[in-house]
């Protein structure tokens, strides 16, 4: 049901705006999503010819063309199976021998140059980190070189196999950048996620919980299983809020309209 209700808000997008400049996310929660996406697409019912995107993060120190490079996950999961021009997808890769540091001014730069970022995909770590902005990261940052914590490193190990390298470096938008998009659709499953998701929703705005920081966002759509949600105080009175405000958009139109 809910990779559906995902692809819809990013479908509804597309019909307000063809040409919309999406952010995207890697990992294990949105590839349902991605698929759902693909499958719409196959049908016909979705088109990304005129869309444009650009990733979250890049790990540091491995190539495109490794298999475990976000570029190649995105190209398996999603780029390949639909129409989107490669030319106007990006991610904030650091080629061979460059500088990194120069990467996330100029990655600023391209997403500016294209006019914004109007749908941000999130998942959201463990320890609360959006893109790879760790615990402690600044609610201001921008695109840059971040270490990944212990904590984010294990859980991704799971993704390598033993003896494989791992990357301890990544290069992601900031948190500041990530605000800058018009709109953000947050996923998160398993009972893994329901700590940083209550921190992220009801808990203070924190550096120490860097999703905490979309509380200061207009426009962020959070959706969650059974299991994510669980920790929520206020779920009741969010149950009720989605039962009105699906009402209204019944009545008066559909998440993007007010635009
Ligand atoms: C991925 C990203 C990360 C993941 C997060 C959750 O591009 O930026 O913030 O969204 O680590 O990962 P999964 O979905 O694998 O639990």
């Amino acid at each position: 049901m809910q990779k559906a209700v995902e692809a819809a808000l990013v479908e509804a997008m597309l019909r307000v705006k063809p040409r919309a400049v999406f952010g995207f996310a890697t990992g294990s929660t949105p590839i349902a999503l991605y698929r759902r996406l693909a499958e719409r697409h196959r049908a016909g019912k979705v088109s990304f010819r005129d869309a444009a995107s650009f990733n979250l993060d890049e790990y540091l120190g491995i190539t495109p063309d490794n298999p475990q490079s976000y570029r190649a996950y995105m190209q398996r999961e999603f780029f390949d199976q639909v129409d989107i021009d490669p030319a106007n997808t990006h991610l904030p890769e650091c080629p061979p021998g460059e500088d990194p540091q120069r990467i996330g001014p100029r990655y600023e730069t391209m997403i500016r140059d294209a006019g914004g970022i109007d749908l941000q995909v999130l998942g959201i770590g463990h320890n609360g980190h959006i893109g790879f902005n760790e615990p402690s990261s600044s609610l201001v940052s921008r695109t840059r070189v971040k270490t990944l914590t212990p904590r984010t490193l294990e859980a991704n190990s799971r993704l390598f196999e033993d003896g494989e390298y791992q990357p301890r470096l990544a290069i992601t938008m900031g948190i500041a950048t990530i605000m800058e998009a018009r709109r953000i659709l947050l996923l998160a499953t398993g009972d893994a996620k329901a700590t940083a998701v209550a921190g992220l929703v009801e808990g203070p705005v924190t550096a120490m919980c860097p999703a905490s920081a979309l509380q200061l966002h207009e426009r962020v759509t959070v959706l969650l299983d059974e299991a994510a949600a669980a920790q929520l105080r206020y779920r009741e009175y969010y149950d009720l809020a989605n039962r009105e405000n699906r009402a209204l958009k019944d009545r008066f139109g559909d998440f993007y309209a007010a635009d």
